[in-house]
């Protein structure tokens, strides 16, 4: 059984046979992080790129757990230096694990670490496990580009940023749901802050597109793919 949990902004878990991946662990200063975010046992993290609301514990969580973190060179250099165990890698490559494969594709945003240092180009991940398969879409804006993932593979669900301002909207995520062929869209990087709420209603009636469902959880609510 597959499980997907969000973890609250762009933060999330899939498990799968007592193994754990995290992707964008945003979970100390994210204020919609559930109590839960205490209990993560990650095996692997996946980082989209630099920016805090997304970087947030991987380097604090890849030493206290000895998982190695994959991201972008820029990114796995950064983290490397400061004592986290990486994966190399960056966009384009994929990596098989005894419990996961994982596809770097790109995402049309920008990133930089806090102090200014230049993170790279930004990432989004392919990720399959338990013979599920899972897009997170990091941040990013609607690019046609999109459509090469939903070649690679039958994705089951899509992880989508929703909360418009620093990335695509709401609408461009219907359209992104169309390039990407999902059967489900979980929205994400929304309500975080005010900057980006978006209403409940408005997440709900985008699934009249008709070709997709839409599953909103609520952080700390798990999804079984
Ligand atoms: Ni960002
Ligand atoms: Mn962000």
């Amino acid at each position: 059984m597959t499980e997907l949990e969000y973890l609250g902004h762009s933060a999330f878990a899939i498990r799968d046979s007592g193994k754990e991946i995290l992707i964008d662990p945003f979970l100390s200063d994210n204020p919609k992080a559930p109590a839960s975010a205490s209990e993560v046992h990650p095996d692997l993290i996946l980082v989209t790129h630099a920016h805090h609301d997304h970087l947030g514990d991987a380097l604090e969580l890849s030493k206290r757990f000895g998982c190695p973190v994959l991201s972008v060179s820029e990114i796995n250099d950064y983290l490397e230096e400061r004592g986290a165990k990486v994966i190399p890698g960056n966009i384009g490559g994929e990596i098989e694990l005894p419990f996961c494969w994982v596809k770097i594709f790109p995402a049309v945003h920008s990133s930089s670490f806090e102090d200014g240092r230049y993170g790279g180009a930004p990432c989004s991940f392919l990720v399959r496990m338990g013979g599920k398969t899972v897009f997170h879409a990091g941040d990013t804006a609607l690019f046609k580009d999109l459509s090469l993932v939903a070649d690679e593979a039958d994705i089951r669900a899509a992880l989508l940023p929703v909360g418009g301002t620093y990335t695509m909207g709401l609408n461009d995520a219907v359209s992104a749901m169309r390039l990407l062929r999902a059967r489900v869209m979980v929205p994400m990087h929304y309500d975080t802050w005010p900057s980006i709420a978006v209403e409940r209603w408005a997440l709900e009636s985008a699934a009249r597109a008709g070709e997709f469902s839409v599953k909103v959880l609520a952080p700390g609510e798990r999804l079984v793919l």
